[in-house]
């Protein structure tokens, strides 16, 4: 077969010499080639089940740059995570040469985007892409090509669901839309196709050669049959490490946790900084670190890292601010950084200079379970990071064996084993629940019948067979008139007769994209009391499954549940248990954990709103600025909805102490710094506080202030200061000030009486 060369694509000239000169690609990969015959550039839907590195994604942006140039009509790209969006949005402003306007957007599930019709490429996550199909954002039926990156997430709990109903409403709006799914890793592809109407390119050739191996005791046994004996160091990672760099290749490491990072990390740069190991350039790299050192929130952290990165070695996850992670892949991608110990974080993707990429651990903890073993599918996303084209000659995942019959049970249930194949989670109540709240009440279905061609576009209805089976369909109707009946009881819809339709509030549920569950129990909450204490808000907030929750460690236990009996009347939500059985020690520690996790995790909230430093946050809780962004957006969210829902409800009091809430806890400040940095570009909490304390105190103080007085305050330079005045000017001449008057102490709890034992938040534990 001859490859097809990109000079014979059906493609513009401009975007096929573009390909050549700025890619570097000629010729098309066999995969690649299929997915052209099979009408990829035509507008057929695709599902392209192929190899990592296969170049899947190329072929989606080609299509969707030739859609825009062609037919004059949009791109949508939706991928799993906000990190993976902006790197892919990056990836994409390439195109910006040729006249493609590309915007990324995530998060603010509020909101409808207008200025995205100014954009032809739309990158964002799936969730994003499902809350602007519930505003019906009018752009969207100028989408001519939608893209569903790694679309085996299909497979996942929450984000499956998110997948389906997508579809279910692009095919409920009629449009004619081309549908690309791609992904290395699923296991039933022709299931996957028929549900998406695809045309399936399945194959598993790869560019680059992959060779897949288990290491155990000095002995790396692969599964070709070969061998290779490698300099045992005693430490089964280092060992490997150390092998791929003094054969000229650089390493990815994935571990298990987060501890685990930093440790890998640190035994690694030792040896090499120790020994002397001559891969690494001391002097570019003691840029770096000093360029992460500057980037990260968190001195801690920041020295932790800046620390190894000094040796060529870095770890990786999500409790590194953005662009620290940034810093170290890109670092990692110009051979400067050797060696990278992540988590998840670079799983699934990306494409880095990876000679050999070895797994650490194939087990995980999962809260609530305990130990679990990964799934082939992730594996395989983490051993194709190995290898990539252009960047390694070869490429190697190797899985580490404890024990020698564990070198058999890796090869056999690992490397040699088949993926999983990708199951809908879409007919569980709690999805069935979400999900056709949100079809309903964003107009994607009005009556009992709509509903059911609504589920009868998703992929739990082609798997469960309801469409060969009268009973089952009949069986699948009563489901949904239980779930429709549950939502009516909970206020969300109302229902005549086989009519059905959102109340207002089932409507401000679908466009704050809080589920029915999460609302019931914010509404119970809200009903419990007329008024409480930051601490009893915070912790209704963190009841929402979003929220990342921190763990009881066991010397803290008593301390925690001390708290909530100190503050038990004003806790919204009680534990599972009376207040004499936790006085009277009549419980196990484990019914009361998940409980006094959400206590820990609001009461890092609130320090987080009390101005704690991210040093400290980091010391106390583990928690890093990546981690604090993360919760910011939650709270931004979350906090507003539980505010618009008690203004709904006409519970003013609590909507009031709500929304100032909101802001303290998405920016990480107290009351009097709100009006500051909800109006300043440029300005977070460090250097509002700043101003704040050298009188600046309002948007009208600045606007009105000498530019030398500003910047001569610590962390503002001229530029800066010249900037926040000529904001505050014209905030202020074009009436756009968001004012921030603090209000008086309150009734009902303030922090004070909440942590009456030691006086303030931060002393009490
Ligand atoms: N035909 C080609 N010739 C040379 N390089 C190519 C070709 N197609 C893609 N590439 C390059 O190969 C690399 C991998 O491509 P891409 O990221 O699209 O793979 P993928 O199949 O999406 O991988 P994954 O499953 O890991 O997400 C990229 O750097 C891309 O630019
Ligand atoms: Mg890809």
């Amino acid at each position: 077969m001859i490859d097809l060369r990109v000079s014979d694509l059906p493609l513009p000239d401009v975007l096929k010499e573009f390909i050549i000169k700025e890619r570097g690609i000629t010729e098309l990969y066999p995969p690649q080639e299929e997915a052209v015959r099979k009408g990829i550039f035509d507008g057929k839907n695709i599902l392209m089940c192929t190899t990592t590195a296969t170049g899947k994604t190329l072929m989606a942006e080609l299509a969707m740059v030739n859609a825009v140039l062609t037919r004059g009509v949009k791109a949508v790209m939706a991928v799993p995570l906000r990190a993976l969006a902006y790197e892919k949005a990056r990836d994409l402003r390439i195109y910006e040469k040729l006249g493609v306007r590309v915007a990324v957007t995530t998060g603010e599930y509020d909101k409808e985007d207008a200025w995205l019709t100014n954009y032809d490429i739309v990158v964002t996550t799936y969730e994003k892409l499902d809350s602007l199909l519930r505003h019906r954002a009018d752009w969207l039926r100028q989408v001519g090509v939608l893209v569903i990156d790694e679309v085996h997430y299909i497979n996942d709990d929450k984000r499956g669901p998110i997948i389906e109903s997508i579809i279910a409403k692009v095919r409920a709006l009629g449009l004619n839309t081309q549908i690309i799914a791609l992904s290395a890793t699923v296991g039933n592809a022709e299931d996957i196709a028929k549900y998406l109407e695809a045309e399936v390119v399945e194959s598993r050739w790869r560019p680059v050669p992959l060779r897949e191996g288990v290491y155990y005791d000095g002995v790396i046994y692969y599964s070709d049959g070969d061998r290779a004996v490698i300099k045992d160091l005693g430490n089964p990672v280092l060992s490997l490490v150390i092998d791929t760099l003094l054969n000229g290749g650089q390493a990815l490491v994935f571990t298990n946790s987060r501890p685990n990072t930093v440790k890998l990390a640190q035994q690694i740069a030792q040896y090499i900084c120790n020994y002397g190991v001559k891969v690494i350039e001391p002097r570019e790299l003691s840029r770096v670190s000093s360029a992460v050192l500057e980037a990260s929130q968190s001195r801690l952290l920041g020295e932790e890292l800046a620390k190894v990165v000094k040796c060529g070695v870095a770890f990786h996850h999500a409790g590194l601010d953005m662009d620290v992670r940034s810093i170290i892949e890109n670092s990692f991608r110009d051979r400067l950084l050797k060696v990278v110990v992540a988590t998840t974080t670079l799983a699934a993707g990306v494409n880095l200079p990876a000679r050999r990429v070895i797994i650490h651990e194939y087990r995980r903890y999962e809260p609530g379970v305990g130990m679990e073993e990964l799934p082939v599918m992730e594996y395989k996303q983490m051993a194709g990071r190995a290898g990539r084209p252009g960047l390694d000659p070869y490429g190697e995942a190797i899985l580490i064996a404890r024990g020698e019959d564990e070198v058999d049970y890796l090869m056999r249930n690992y490397i040699n084993a088949e993926v999983e194949e990708v199951r809908s989670k879409f007919l569980t109540d709690r999805n069935l629940s979400t999900h056709l709240l949100s079809a309903i009440a964003s107009g994607y279905a009005s009556d009992m019948e709509g509903v059911f061609r609504f589920v009868s576009s998703t992929l739990g209805y082609l798997q469960g067979g309801f469409d060969k089976n009268v009973i089952l369909r009949d069986l699948l109707r009563r489901r949904i008139e239980d779930v429709i009946n549950f939502l009516v009881e909970s206020g969300f819809l109302e229902r005549v007769d086989d009519r059905v339709a959102a109340t207002a509030l089932g409507s401000l549920l679908n466009n704050m994209y809080l589920d029915p569950y999460t609302a019931n129990i914010y509404i119970r909450g809200l009903r419990a009391r007329e008024e409480t204490s930051d601490l009893g808000y915070t912790h209704l907030i963190v009841q929402s499954p979003e929220v990342p929750r921190l763990r009881v460690r066991r010397g803290e236990f008593d301390d925690y549940l001390e708290l909530v009996l100190d503050n038990w009347d004003y806790l919204l939500i009680k534990p599972p248990l009376t207040k004499d059985e936790i006085e009277n020690g009549e419980y196990e520690e484990r019914e009361l954990e998940d409980y006094l996790s959400t206590i820990k995790t609001s009461v890092m909230l609130l320090e987080w709103a009390d101005e704690v430093s991210e040093d400290e946050l980091y010391r106390k809780y583990d928690v890093g600025p990546g981690d604090l962004r993360v919760y910011s957006d939650l709270m931004n969210w979350l906090a507003s909805a539980v505010a618009r829902l008690a203004s709904t409800l006409g519970m003013k009091k609590h909507a009031e102490r709500l929304e100032v809430l909101r802001w303290r806890l998405t920016y990480g400040v107290r009351e009097e710094l709100i009006e500051l940095v909800v109006n300043l570009e440029g300005v977070g909490r460090a250097r509002a506080r700043a101003l704040y304390n050298a009188g600046f105190r309002s948007i009208a103080d600045i606007a009105n202030a000498d530019p030398r007085a500003i910047s001569s305050i610590r962390g503002f330079g001229d530029k800066l200061a010249r900037s926040i005045i000529e904001q505050a000017r014209k905030l202020i001449n074009e009436g756009r000030v968001i004012r921030y008057e603090p209000t008086r102490k309150r009734e009902g709890g303030t922090d004070k009486q909440v942590f009456k034992k030691r006086g303030t938040l931060l002393d009490y534990l």
